[in-house]
């Protein structure tokens, strides 16, 4: 049986184990997955020892997903772009690094909500490590026009700058507009708005102004749980389509499972199951 696990510090209400588990029985695959505590100075050496003990490959969350990047010995266009890492697997090669963030959020918004997003115009609200990861497959998916919007505008340009120069991304940038702007500055109106701040978790105001959201716009939140409500409260509100993370964690976790395992599993399934127990639960 191969081994996998994740690793974040916290990491004891990750839901990795409960998806990948139920992935490994649907599609039959003999795995084991488990969480691990890792000490915020302790990453890379926790690694060299999973890598050592012949685990097969790992989740990384919060706050070592750079880290992950960094210990690499190769690494997926897709990581490079974000210059952080998900998902690592290891093998006779070394370490390879790969980032399922982004494929993840695309899925579930274009397979789970089904909404494409080709020639549509999408805003991106934040400049941190989520955003990094999402950006380049939301290019991949052909939109008309990505704006990039962050507080800080000087994060937010520095991310269009690298995602322009990437060879994997410049040539999609004919037919697909990327601008950085700061939050006031915000121009025009989008269909698709995702939120890729902290904002929420600091209890501070939705970053930007309604009149972002065209008519039944879809607008995303990547958390879920308490921390994704005010956004998806102000959506509700404002006419918008609203949707929470927990597609992106499972389809990104579908992701890391065919790096690891070379099959698909059924994401919207497992997704459909934990909707249904988070409302059992609710009720
Ligand atoms: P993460 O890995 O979750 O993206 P991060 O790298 O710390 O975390 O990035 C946090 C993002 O949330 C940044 O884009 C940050 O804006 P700045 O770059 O200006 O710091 C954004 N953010 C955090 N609090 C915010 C707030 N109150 N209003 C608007 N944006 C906020």
């Amino acid at each position: 049986m191969d081994h996998y696990c994740v690793l974040g510090n916290p990491v004891e209400h990750s839901k990795s184990p409960q998806i990948h588990a139920r992935f490994a029985a649907l599609t039959g695959q003999a795995i084991s997955y488990d969480k691990q505590l890792v000490a915020l100075d302790d990453f890379s050496d926790a690694v060299s020892r999973l890598w050592r003990s012949g685990i097969k490959g790992c989740n990384v969350t919060v706050p070592f997903k750079f880290d992950a990047f960094g210990c690499a010995h190769s690494r997926s266009s897709r990581a490079e772009l974000a210059q952080a890492a998900n998902t690592l697997r290891f093998d006779a090669q070394g370490i390879y690094a790969d980032n399922t963030d982004g494929v993840g959020l695309v899925n579930d918004i274009q397979t789970n909500a089904g909404v494409d997003l080709a020639g549509r115009d999408i805003l991106l609200i934040g400049a941190g490590g989520a955003a990094a990861g999402v950006l380049g497959p939301l290019l991949a998916a052909g939109p008309r026009r990505v704006v990039l919007a962050n507080r800080t505008l000087q994060k937010a340009e520095s991310l269009v700058l690298r995602h322009c120069s990437h060879h994997a991304i410049a040539p999609l940038l004919q037919n697909t507009e990327l601008l950085a702007q700061s939050l006031q500055g915000i121009d025009g109106f989008f269909d698709v708005v995702i939120n890729a701040t902290a904002s929420s978790l600091a209890g501070a105001a939705i970053p930007v102004d309604a009149g972002v959201l065209k008519p039944g716009a879809l607008a995303y939140d990547m958390m879920y749980g308490p921390a994704a409500e005010g956004f998806l409260r102000w959506a509700r509100d404002h006419g918008a389509q609203d949707r929470d993370g927990l597609g992106m964690l499972v389809e990104q976790a579908a992701a890391a499972f065919e790096v690891w395992r070379h099959v698909k599993p059924p994401a919207a399934q497992v997704l459909g199951e934990m909707r249904a127990a988070l409302q059992a639960v609710a009720a």
